[in-house]
């Protein structure tokens, strides 16, 4: 006997259109994300600029619209300066973030570069952990001004006649974090905050600015933190950053696979924080979020302490991620699809290497992560509008988080072919959960694929000897029967249920 879970939906009640950029990446300058990551001349799959073509290969595939670089922590304490000009020229630095060597062999050019032959648009955050207004300013000059200008026409010396026009800047790093190189409170964090994006802003009207939420929610100052920095900058920023990381250290897979409620409530306080401000400002304007880093990452932790400091791109950050990690960022997912009305960016973190869907072996090949399957299908297909749906599921308890719904759900609508794609995950331990709708909005609808991850085992990887030990199949029973979905939620699954108008061929 199945348990049953049940959608009711139409569409006309909708949560708002998905931004393209809810599927965005994060690339770090730390370990091996850039120097071995996607940058790695030499390698025999290295192109012209010394970019790795097999790794271009899955980011492409995966369909990255936007990616935030160059941190995270590292950006505290670099200087951009560092790494433009001849490659020869620049210097070797000591990165306190890391505790590694910056070659600075890539820089703000090489990234942008890379980032065209990726398809995606860079997202650039600015220094305010070291530097401030000044850096940030001429950053945004050398990159977006024409020319005619010291700044500009140093881009233009180093052979790039066109300005990147980069469109998104994070107005610095987690700077609530006591871990972060120059480490503020919110009221200086604030007040920098709104004379750098006063100052970018001047150079170049057209950019939009993140400005810097709490590193998570457990952080102690949240959410007093957004309050009052969003009490400096409301009128100056267009986005609020969000961050979070979740792991199953205690080996407990249901609470583990409950995190995204986690998820949900950050959000929630996070919009209701905005628009707290919002209304003591008396102000029309809206803060959207941007949850700029977010991921599953545990399982190098204890193996990162052991690295020695000072190291070129030493092998850090490298979460080998198993199946059960990847029905947690299916959860993810799906919590993000669900506020597609405030949230408009989000950047898995990272892309390659570290805690990332994508790894490679130095001198090697690369292989698709357990975690790159829901991306790549979310990215792929959630796209258009998210469904403002009810759901009706079986529960089970957590300790921490309360009643738990064992199918977790979100569903898009694509006006641009027609399509309907109902992502679910089945939480349960230990049953198949039976899943229909109700609505009738699926007549005149077939199914195009029923997908489905699943594995026997939750701790199954994927390796680069083993690349497709967990890999999604198109062997679902989803059906459409007068006008009713119906389809089998395997225990432990991830299902993509992909519907489009006419007659099945
Ligand atoms: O993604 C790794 C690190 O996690 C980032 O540098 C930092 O912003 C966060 O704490």
């Amino acid at each position: 006997m199945f348990d049953t879970a049940k959608i009711t939906l139409h569409k006309d009640y909708q949560i708002g259109e998905v931004d393209p950029r809810l599927f965005g990446s994060f690339i770090e300058h730390l370990g091996r994300g850039v120097y071995g990551g996607i940058y790695e001349p030499g390698h025999l799959m290295a192109d012209a600029d010394g970019f790795r073509q097999d790794v271009l290969d899955l980011v492409k595939e995966l369909q990255v619209p936007i990616v935030r670089y160059p941190g995270g922590n590292f950006v505290s304490g670099y200087n951009w300066e560092d790494g433009i000009g001849p490659k020869g020229n620049r210097p070797c630095r000591l990165e306190l973030a890391w505790k590694a060597i910056e070659t600075n062999q890539v820089g703000i050019n090489e990234f942008v570069a890379w980032c065209r032959k990726a398809g995606a648009d860079p997202l650039v955050a600015v220094n305010l952990g070291t530097q401030g207004v000044d850096a940030a300013r001429h950053l945004v000059e050398y990159c977006n001004h024409p020319g005619g200008t010291y700044w500009s026409d140093l881009r233009k010396s180093h052979s790039i006649q066109e300005p990147h026009k980069i469109k998104v800047w994070c107005l610095g790093n987690e700077m609530d974090g006591p871990w972060q190189i120059g480490h503020k409170t919110a009221q200086e964090y604030g007040r920098l905050a709104c004379e750098t994006a006063k100052a970018m802003r001047w150079v170049d009207p057209t950019i939009e600015l993140v400005v810097c939420g709490s590193s998570y929610r457990g952080m102690p100052t949240f959410p007093s933190w957004e309050a009052e920095v969003l009490e400096h900058t409301y009128d100056h920023v267009d986005y609020i950053s969000l961050h979070t990381y979740y792991g199953n250290r205690d080996n407990n897979t249901k609470s583990f696979l409950a995190r995204s409620l986690d998820m949900d409530r950050y959000i929630s306080s996070v919009v209701a924080t905005c628009d707290y401000v919002k209304a003591k400002l008396r102000s029309r304007k809206t803060i959207h979020l941007s949850f700029d880093e977010w991921n599953v990452a545990y399982h190098s932790s204890e193996h990162d302490q052991k690295i020695e400091p000072w190291l070129i791109a030493p092998p850090q950050g490298e979460d080998i991620y198993t199946f059960e990690d990847a029905l947690v960022v299916g959860c993810m997912l799906i919590t993000l699809l669900r506020h597609a009305d405030r949230v408009k960016i989000a950047c898995q973190a990272q892309l390659v290497n570290i805690v990332a869907p994508i790894m490679t072996a130095t001198g090697g090949g690369c292989w698709r992560q357990t975690i790159y399957y829901p991306f790549y299908h979310a990215s792929r297909f959630g796209r258009g509008i998210a469904l403002d749906i009810r759901m009706q599921s079986p529960e089970y308890d957590d300790p921490e988080l309360g009643m738990v719904p064992c199918v977790e759900a979100a569903v898009t609508f694509n006006p641009a072919d027609g399509t309907i794609t109902i992502f679910a995950v089945n939480r349960s331990m230990d049953k198949a959960i039976y899943l229909e709708t109700s609505g009738g909005e699926f007549s005149g609808y077939h199914v195009l694929d029923h997908i489905t991850l699943t594995h026997e085992n939750l701790k199954a990887c994927n390796t680069i000897d083993k690349p497709d030990n967990v890999l999604p199949r198109k062997n679902g029973d989803a059906q459409v029967k007068d006008g009713l979905l119906s389809a089998t939620l395997a225990r432990l699954s991830w299902n993509v249920i992909r519907l489009a108008v006419g007659i099945a061929q």
